[in-house]
């Protein structure tokens, strides 16, 4: 497996590749790759061409400094474990590789916003779409793997990709969950003991709750995971929502629904998406 820090390294690779026809599957990071990071690169396997996955902290789509400075960074765990994992090549820039003008966003993708995440992290997705985009115009994959955790941010690329003719195929991974039930994330690495505990807590009051829900809609059920959320001390909840999948529109149904929940655990924000058919 082959680490590489500049652009100007992954292009001369690349076009090596590209002149012997092989395709490239993208994986694109934040590192403290877990679980749900490998099962995006197994499905990647099913596709011919070489794993790249990037490892790339994004200043970009954070919303406040303290979320960015307390961001995991394992970088040589992570390495070992995507060496074991049929990843072949690393692509792990500096700050001023990726952005060599300086930290600027575009907001250039307008569907699926104004809502969910959108409404309570003000440019996260600007900083998303522009950071992608920067990694698709350098690595110019054929197959994109991205996972339903962050279920918003795969339609906002999915969006992407039509709206500007990428030929990319973008490739959706079902959230890998712990054993209480909820998607892996990067950000829980930095639980304390009291959080796990806390976590399982909240993971079983939604999935309670989601079993209702699924047996039977009601609103009702919403404010309910609410409640027992803030019974426990959970008193930061951005969304409790139930939303279409395809249009991301409120849903008052259970088909192609999702229940979408966005909560704060002393300072480490949790969302995750659960399919309610
Ligand atoms: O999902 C993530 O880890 C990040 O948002 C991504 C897609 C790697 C962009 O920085």
């Amino acid at each position: 497996m082959k680490i590489v820090k500049k652009t100007s390294e992954i292009k001369e690779i690349l076009s090596y590749l590209e002149s012997n026809k092989t395709k490239i599957n993208l994986i694109p990071t934040m590192g403290n790759i877990h679980d749900g990071h490998l099962s995006l690169l197994s499905e990647a396997n099913k596709f011919e061409g070489i794993n790249i996955v990037s490892i790339f902290i994004n200043p970009t789509q954070f919303n406040e400094i303290a979320d960015l400075e307390n961001y995991p960074n394992t970088f040589d765990n992570d390495v070992n474990l995507l060496s074991k994992n049929n990843c072949q090549i690393v692509f792990a820039p500096e700050i001023n590789e990726m952005y060599p003008g300086g930290l600027e966003t575009k907001k250039t993708i307008f569907e699926y916003r104004k809502i969910l995440c959108d409404n309570f992290r003000s440019g996260h997705f600007d900083g998303v779409t522009t950071i992608v985009k920067i990694l698709f115009d350098h690595i110019n994959p054929s197959n994109v793997f991205f996972g339903e955790k962050d279920f918003q941010q795969l339609k906002i690329i999915e969006h992407m990709i039509i709206e500007n003719n990428l030929k990319i195929n973008l490739v959706k991974c079902p959230s890998i969950r712990g054993t209480n039930g909820m998607s892996l994330s990067s950000r829980y690495s930095k639980f304390s003991e009291n959080d796990k505990t806390k976590f399982d807590q909240c993971a079983k009051i939604i999935n309670d709750n989601l079993s209702d829900l699924i047996e039977s809609f009601d609103f009702k059920i919403l404010d309910k995971i609410k409640n027992d959320l803030k019974s426990i001390g959970i008193s930061s909840i951005d969304y409790c929502e139930v939303r279409s999948e395809d249009s991301l529109d409120l849903s008052s149904i259970n088909k192609d629904s999702r229940l979408f929940i966005a909560f704060y655990l002393n300072a480490i924000r949790i969302i995750d998406n659960f399919t309610l058919y």
